[in-house]
């Protein structure tokens, strides 16, 4: 493996300075041979300078994932700094056995689906209602894993939102759940607790912030709460009826959740049917992973393009940008997936990791960030392989013009980060408009782009459930492929931990108690605020 580090290394090297473009030069066939098909889903990573023999070299690095992904699919406990096996495939499973401990985990993850669907149906046709009538509203309090996904699937489905309307409280803030709550009638409003742990500080402090706002208006709130926890414990010390305590095992990371009762709230909004439609996505991502050879490995070929920009090339960060407004969240998504995920620095056996961990991820839908930071990515200095998703049909038959500009967008902006434009064309477009000469000069130069930037971009029919399902399940898969090509434990998130335990012990201090421990910037830092507050 270290060999073919070195190789890429030095293929890097040698291959650095040709432009990508020339690669369709020598090659017709390029663009259709660097592309990936899936049940729909097309992914073109002809924009990148990955040729043959780097394509060769990346497949070697990922030698190691079949037998890794077999043993996640099988339930082993390849999360070993937790002990815990890996199994949210097993969320939208419907084969099994699926063994942890010779124990088939897929019985209880049907019977919890069903749960969920029986008290979804409930709700949504008003058998459960809020103490004024049928629940208009349901508000997830959560935050990480425990509100993304829902988020981010609720405005990615909107058109098929046809249940109560969802809101999400996540933050500490008290903004949050002050402006969540405004216009809400608390006697028509479920609300979720969603807390693998049932102990993380922002969801609990808001869960109590919320049941303070029905206390006054509702003669029992304990009876419009559901949760969503591993911690049937302290899910009953809450007050939540256990009838309406939906859990999972410790084998669901929490990024990786929205597929079980962490979904509730997306179920809710949508619906069991769609929901189940979101989980075949999934499913249908899974068996392309599991069985498909690995250069027409979505996932794999995904992560290997990541793995060559990131690792090999050394470009920081790289874009997400897709090119449909609904999927607004997906960044802020993949932001947790891939970041808790692949952001670790030793590797499974505790060795310092000799490369760079897992990118910077990033980005905002097109159009909008063109009119943002897409200057920065044409003509900054840095280079951000960008990674478009499009959809090829919109969900507005009557604004389809408005598709088709939207696709004439990303394919602009991906032909534009290739090709640039060069000196000659910039100084061709002053000629003629009656400038000197040196003026005529200097205004070319600001109108250079040096193109040879990579792009990937992936097309989907259309986003729907299902089409939604397979994306994310394909971003799951590549972090995973690039995990194991680094050898960290994708699954673990110890980097939280060390800043939730000092915001415990700072909390007191800001009522002016004991400053053991705590740094000189931290104490002015303090000492200023408070002084500021008057406290
Ligand atoms: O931020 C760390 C983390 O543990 C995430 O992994 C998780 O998604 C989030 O906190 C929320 O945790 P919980 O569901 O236990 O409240």
């Amino acid at each position: 493996m270290t060999d073919t580090w070195r190789q890429l290394a030095d293929h890097r090297a040698a291959t650095g300075d040709r432009p990508i473009a020339a690669l369709f030069d020598g090659d017709p066939d390029r663009a259709r041979r660097c592309t990936v098909a899936a049940d729909g889903l097309w992914f073109d990573w002809s924009k990148t300078a990955i040729d043959d023999t780097a394509l060769d070299l990346l497949l070697a690095l990922a030698e190691g994932v079949p037998s890794r992904r077999e043993a996640m699919f099988t339930g082993e406990r390849i999360n070993e700094t937790e002990g815990r096996a890996v199994l949210h495939t097993a969320l939208r499973a419907t084969e099994g056995p699926i063994l942890v401990d010779g124990r088939d985990v897929l019985p209880e993850v049907h019977a919890t689906l069903d749960r969920m669907r029986r008290f979804a149906d409930r709700v949504r046709s008003g058998e459960i209602a809020g103490q004024g009538g049928r629940y208009t509203d349901v508000v997830n309090i959560g935050i990480g894993g425990s509100d993304l996904g829902p988020v981010m699937a609720a405005l990615a489905l909107a058109p098929w939102a046809d249940g109560p309307r969802l809101h999400f409280i996540s933050n500490v803030d008290g903004a949050d759940a002050t402006d969540t709550l405004k216009g809400l009638d608390p006697e028509r409003t479920l609300v979720i607790v969603s807390s693998k742990t049932f102990t993380t500080i922002e969801t609990m402090t808001n869960a109590e912030t919320v049941r303070r706002w029905m206390a006054g208006r509702v003669a029992d709130p304990a009876s419009q709460f559901a949760a969503v926890s591993s911690a049937l414990d302290r899910t009953a010390a809450f007050g939540i009826d256990p009838e309406r305590v939906f859990g999972f095992a410790d084998w669901v990371g929490g990024r990786y959740s929205v597929w079980g009762p962490i979904g509730l709230s997306l179920m809710l909004g949508i619906g069991p049917d769609r929901f189940d439609e979101f989980l075949a996505g999934g499913r249908a991502m899974d068996h392309h992973f599991r069985s498909a050879p690995l250069e027409g490995n979505l996932p794999v070929m995904l992560a290997l393009v990541g793995v060559w920009h990131h690792q090999v090339c050394g470009y920081p960060t790289r874009a997400v940008l897709p090119y449909a407004n609904r999927l607004l969240r997906l960044p802020a998504y993949l932001q947790q997936l891939e970041m808790e995920s692949n952001g670790k620095r030793v590797t499974m056996d505790g060795a310092d990791l000799d490369r760079p961990s897992g990118p910077i991820v990033w980005g905002e839908p097109g159009t909008n960030g063109q009119h943002a930071f897409y200057q920065l990515i044409h003509q900054g200095t840095q280079v951000v392989p960008c990674e478009f998703i499009v959809a090829a049909r919109g969900h507005e038959p009557d604004l389809d013009h408005q598709q088709k500009l939207l696709i004439a967008n990303c394919l602009a902006q991906s032909g534009a980060l290739l090709r640039g434009r060069s000196l000659e064309e910039a100084r061709a477009l002053m000629a003629g408009k009656g400038l000197p000469e040196a003026e005529a000069e200097r205004q070319a130069r600001h109108r250079v782009f040096p193109g040879n930037r990579p792009s990937t971009t992936l097309v989907i029919e259309a986003l729907t459930p299902f089409t939604l399902g397979q994306i994310v399940a394909l971003y799951e898969h590549r972090v995973f492929v690039e995990g194991v090509i680094l050898g960290i434990n994708s699954f673990d998130q110890w980097g939280v931990e060390l800043g939730k335990e000092l915001a415990l012990k700072l909390g007191p201090l800001l009522d002016g108690g004991d400053a053991d421990g705590q740094d000189a910037s931290t104490l002015a830092l303090v000492a200023h605020i408070r002084g500021v507050r008057g406290d």
